[in-house]
């Protein structure tokens, strides 16, 4: 059993998921994918998910992102349940709480990197917050403060997992949610990467990170395996 009602009430849930259910519609035929998962991650966790190709881990991130509704079932996002609330509210939750880091990046290819990493702020930003002092800040923590005015196309793949880094941490974040951040890297690179995701969970965000790389499990707290769209109790 992974859901929250059984964990120390103590320490504040950043997500509770009950009974998950999504299916996918190809014409009238109703393929599931999620068969009802229960998921509790407490504040300041960092937590893995993993399993096999094709086995719901980047359709259980966009619910938690509510990037899209479930087909039944409740995602509670720090304490609000996502079903519950207005449009606007939810904007903002997704706005202001949630980083993401998108499995394929989707870097806007017209823009240089700082201006991918300000894209956010466009639609949602902090009061008070001087956002292009705070992109060239998180450009320069990822490496990349000499790179600002690079386009995509100009950047490797490394440098462009970067550039997404950036952007999810610009509107700062309590929840960071990273699909596959290492996928396609090479081991010095991966390990780069982490280190940046190891200091932010120092920093006390919380992390759910999708991965396929077993050597990724050293710097998580805990690993949760997705088999077939059902979690394993671990
Ligand atoms: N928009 C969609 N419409 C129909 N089926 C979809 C859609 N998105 C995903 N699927 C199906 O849902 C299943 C799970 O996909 P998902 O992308 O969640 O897998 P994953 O675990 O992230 O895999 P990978 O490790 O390859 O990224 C797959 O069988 C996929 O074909
Ligand atoms: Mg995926």
């Amino acid at each position: 059993m992974t859901g929250c009602n059984v964990q120390n009430p103590e320490i504040g849930n950043v997500i509770d998921i009950q009974g998950l259910k999504k299916s996918y519609f190809l014409g009238n035929q109703e393929v599931p994918i999620l068969h009802g998962i229960d998921l509790c991650i407490k504040q300041g966790e960092f937590v893995a998910i993993m399993g096999p190709s094709g086995s719901g881990k980047s359709t259980l991130m966009n619910m938690i992102g509510c990037l899209d509704r479930p087909t039944s079932g409740k995602v509670m996002l720090m304490g609000k349940d996502t079903n519950a609330i207005t449009d606007n509210e939810l904007a903002e939750l997704r706005g202001f709480e949630i980083g993401f880091v998108f499995q394929n990046f989707n870097l806007i290819p017209r823009l240089s990197a700082y201006e991918n990493v300000l894209l956010p702020t466009y639609s949602n930003t902090k009061k008070g917050m001087d956002t292009s002092g705070r992109a060239r800040d998180l450009l320069k923590l990822v490496g990349l403060d000499d790179r600002i005015s690079h386009k995509p196309a100009e950047l490797s793949g490394g440098q462009r997992q970067r550039v997404a880094i950036a952007r999810s941490l610009i509107n700062d974040p309590s929840l960071i949610l990273a699909d596959e951040p290492t996928g396609n890297l090479d081991s010095k690179t991966s390990v780069e990467i982490m280190d940046i995701f190891s200091d932010l969970h120092q920093k006390g965000r919380t992390i759910v990170m999708i991965t396929h790389d077993p050597e990724m499990e050293q710097y998580v707290d805990r690993v949760v395996r997705i088999m077939d769209g059902n979690i394993g109790n671990n």
